[in-house]
């Protein structure tokens, strides 16, 4: 006879079911009876940060913290004061908990290492970008926080190469909207769930298991603005989806665009351009966990025709790759045209 594991993660989900993140991240360690526990702490940390980060970016104007710090990061773009905040709320969570032994993010030109030592719990780096689409703040637009978690390749000499692993190495990814709600949208390589936040009970409480991304939805999303620096294969899909009567949607916000995408179907893009001839987005702590989320939802993750983003080779923590994301049928029609 085989063997049945009967743990609550196994068990028939009944729609009717309460579960809090928190109990999620529990239900979900049961699988592992011999998991130390350090993961769960690490998604409890970013839980709590995107509590921390949902709730400045509500009081962003009353607190007078909208605008720019003045300084430029690692990118040359301008930091926003919630960028600084929202990235120190991370690294102060992401500090207290023992399995973490490197953070890189956006905001800093290198990567964060928080326990040298070799001790058998410091398994994991966590990358983010704690603020996305963040120049949407003043207008209060949505912005998102993107995460990807790895484990510490112990071979790497160079804390930065432990961290230069392809995306299909990451154990888990997610990305926190603040929209109209604060959604909270995770990976552990076990398919895609949601959970939104009750302010009413201050907890997120899990609205969907098993995520599944439309296979098509006549939607693209990009900065048309850019089309005449497109590569010319862009703007022939452009011509193509406009000739069949695509909708165009864009929040100036991937998390927001691709949240979107991720329920309703359809593709989002961020070509190269003239000014940036590998695109705008990062790899490592945007287009990685996006990708793994959509790829995890049945979708498609292409930085060119045929070459999965999953698989590119990392040589740098804040390189750039140019990113197609969304319904696999949509995907494809892109690809089809470069
Ligand atoms: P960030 O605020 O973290 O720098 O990211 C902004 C990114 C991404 O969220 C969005 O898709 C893109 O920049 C928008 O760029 P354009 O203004 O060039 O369209
Ligand atoms: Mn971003
Ligand atoms: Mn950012």
């Amino acid at each position: 006879m085989s063997a049945m594991i009967d743990t609550p993660a196994d068990a028939p989900a009944r729609s009717n079911e309460i579960v809090t993140l928190q109990a999620h991240i529990l239900q979900q360690q049961t699988r592992y009876p011999e998991a130390s526990g350090q993961f769960s702490w690490i998604l409890s940390a970013l839980a709590i940060s995107a509590k921390m980060i949902a709730s400045h970016v509500r009081r962003a104007r009353l607190d007078d913290v909208l605008g720019t710090v003045g300084n430029q990061n690692v990118q040359g773009e301008q930091q926003q004061k919630l960028d600084v905040i929202a990235n120190d709320i991370l690294l102060r969570t992401l500090g207290g908990r023992e399995g973490v032994a490197i953070v890189a993010s956006e905001e800093n030109e290198e990567p964060v290492i928080l326990r040298a030592d070799d001790a058998a719990e410091r398994k994991y780096c966590v990358l983010f970008d704690p603020l996305d689409g963040s120049s949407n703040l003043d207008v209060c637009g949505s912005v998102g926080t993107i995460f990807s978690i790895l484990r510490k390749d112990r071979r790497s000499p160079q804390p930065q190469s432990s961290l230069l692993q392809p995306g299909a190495e990451q154990v888990a990814a997610g990305y926190v909207l603040y929209g109209s709600s604060t959604v909270f949208v995770l990976t552990i390589g076990l398919g895609v769930d949601m959970f939104v936040l009750d302010p009413a009970y201050g907890a997120f409480m899990r609205v969907a298991q098993g995520v599944r991304i439309p296979k098509s939805n006549k939607c693209y999303s990009v900065n048309e603005g850019n089309r005449l620096s497109f590569p010319e294969g862009y703007q022939k899909y452009l011509s193509w989806a406009q000739e069949r009567g695509y909708s165009s949607r864009y929040a100036g916000a991937m998390v927001a665009d691709v949240h979107r995408i991720l329920l309703q179907g359809g593709v989002f893009m961020y070509p190269p351009t003239r000014k940036a001839p590998k695109g705008k987005l990062r790899l490592m702590y945007e287009a990685n966990p996006m990708a793994m989320i959509v790829e995890q939802a049945g979708g498609k993750a292409l930085s060119a025709p045929g070459e999965r983003i999953l698989e590119v080779r990392p040589t740098d923590i804040h390189q750039r790759v140019p990113v197609i994301i969304g319904s696999s049928e949509e995907v494809e029609h892109v690809a089809a045209h470069l």
